[in-house]
């Protein structure tokens, strides 16, 4: 039988300011998510959080985008929120971007990575969460575990892996996606995906001459964009992937050393500012300096017959500290930029962001250069 892994997030409010949310919103949503176990409408649940997110990682059998699923996502963030204007944390319900709530999530504000698939004799999957940046940082290391041969020691030495996969890219501003094989068009790819603002994988999939069903998702990263959504700057989109492992797949070492670099992405202070992402165990997924530097945490569980094991904290081991101190290095550097790019975005990424409101004020007294 297929099973569905769904992480659904939201930031509903910070704590303080967009540093981290508070146990109180977690608690409403293990119990709302409990009770949803015991009504049957999932199967097992863990409730988390990176920075200001609320996570809710679920497994079930209703596949992906079911009204039930999204349902109960909306509900419980519509309580947190509650919860979160109760006990004045900032910025309640940021992400919930509509009231009329229609049976899907998806272009509500919250981000969204569901897939669906046969679980194999033993299933490792692997929640990653970011927070302090987009969709698009998920590009270099999607890219890396299941097309890197650097990265990836399955892709020349198993059999099994060495075939290479498919990525399903999404144009996010002209609403267009393509199918790219690798290793064939792995320049191909890499000419779309360099350019992480625009173009973002969205999924993975096994190639035909794969044992895994090749409809079936092996990753899937949210791509929600909320200033598409909003129409204005209302924050980061703090992506979240799901990535299964092993036997055919990267091994579970192999998708983590996708992070070893702690690569520049976009995000960071107000949205607009380039940094390191870091990787961190969740005790060290809140956001300080300078908000951030951007984070990412990773959950790894054993999926069976619906039911999740308890995560392992992935990356908290010292075998990250290197990467670690590395972004600490790195965000020290780009800090000393100030508002200079190339730490600040390019004007045309600060489109999205604040920035705009400002320039109109001065736009009067520009005069022409004769
Ligand atoms: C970035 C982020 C924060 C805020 C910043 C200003 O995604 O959430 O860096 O942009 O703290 O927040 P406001 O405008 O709410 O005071
Ligand atoms: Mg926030
Ligand atoms: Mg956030």
């Amino acid at each position: 039988m297929k099973t569905t892994f769904s992480i659904i997030k939201a930031d509903v409010g910070g704590w303080p300011g967009h540093a981290l949310v508070h146990p109180d919103l977690e608690e409403i949503a293990r119990k709302k998510l409990t009770d949803a176990k015991r009504d049957k409408i999932i199967t097992d649940f863990h409730v988390t959080h990176c920075g200001d997110d609320l996570e809710l990682i679920m497994a079930h059998s209703n596949g992906t985008d079911a009204k039930e699923v999204h349902s109960l996502s909306w509900d419980t963030f519509c309580e947190a929120t509650e919860k979160a204007r109760d006990l004045g944390l900032y910025g309640a319900g940021q992400d919930l971007l509509s009231d009329a709530f229609s049976g899907n999530v998806k272009g509500m504000g919250p981000g969204v990575a569901e897939m669906e698939f046969t679980p194999r004799k033993a299933e490792p999957v692997i929640a990653f969460m970011m927070d302090k940046t987009e969709p698009g940082a998920f590009n270099l290391p999607i890219f890396k575990m299941f097309s890197d041969p650097f990265n990836t020691a399955g892709l020349i030495i198993d059999p099994s892996c060495h075939d290479g996969f498919v990525f399903e890219v999404w144009d996010i501003q002209e609403h267009k996606h393509v199918m790219l094989k690798s290793p064939e068009e792995m320049y191909d790819l890499l000419a779309l995906i360099g350019a992480k603002s625009r173009f973002v994988i969205k999924r993975v999939f096994p190639k035909p001459s794969s044992k895994l069903p090749k409809d079936e998702a092996v990753s899937v990263i949210s791509t929600e964009k909320l200033y598409q959504i909003a129409g204005e700057y209302v924050g980061k989109d703090d992506p979240v992937a799901a990535v299964r492992a092993q036997s055919g797949l990267p091994a579970v070492g192999e998708v983590l050393e996708g992070f070893s670099l702690g690569h520049l992405v976009s995000g960071w202070m107000r949205g607009s500012h380039n940094g390191p992402l870091m990787p961190v165990g969740i005790k060290d997924a809140a956001c300080t300096r300078f908000d951030g530097p951007p984070r990412v945490a990773a959950l790894g569980f054993q999926l069976k017959d619906g039911k999740l094991t308890e995560p392992v904290d992935l990356f908290d081991d010292p075998a990250f500290d290197i990467t670690r101190r590395r972004c600490m290095e790195v965000m020290d550097y780009m800090r000393r930029h100030g508002p200079f790019e190339p730490h600040r975005l390019p004007m045309a990424d600060m489109e999205y962001t604040t920035l705009p409101k400002v320039m109109k004020k001065l736009g009067t007294r520009f005069k022409k250069i004769k």
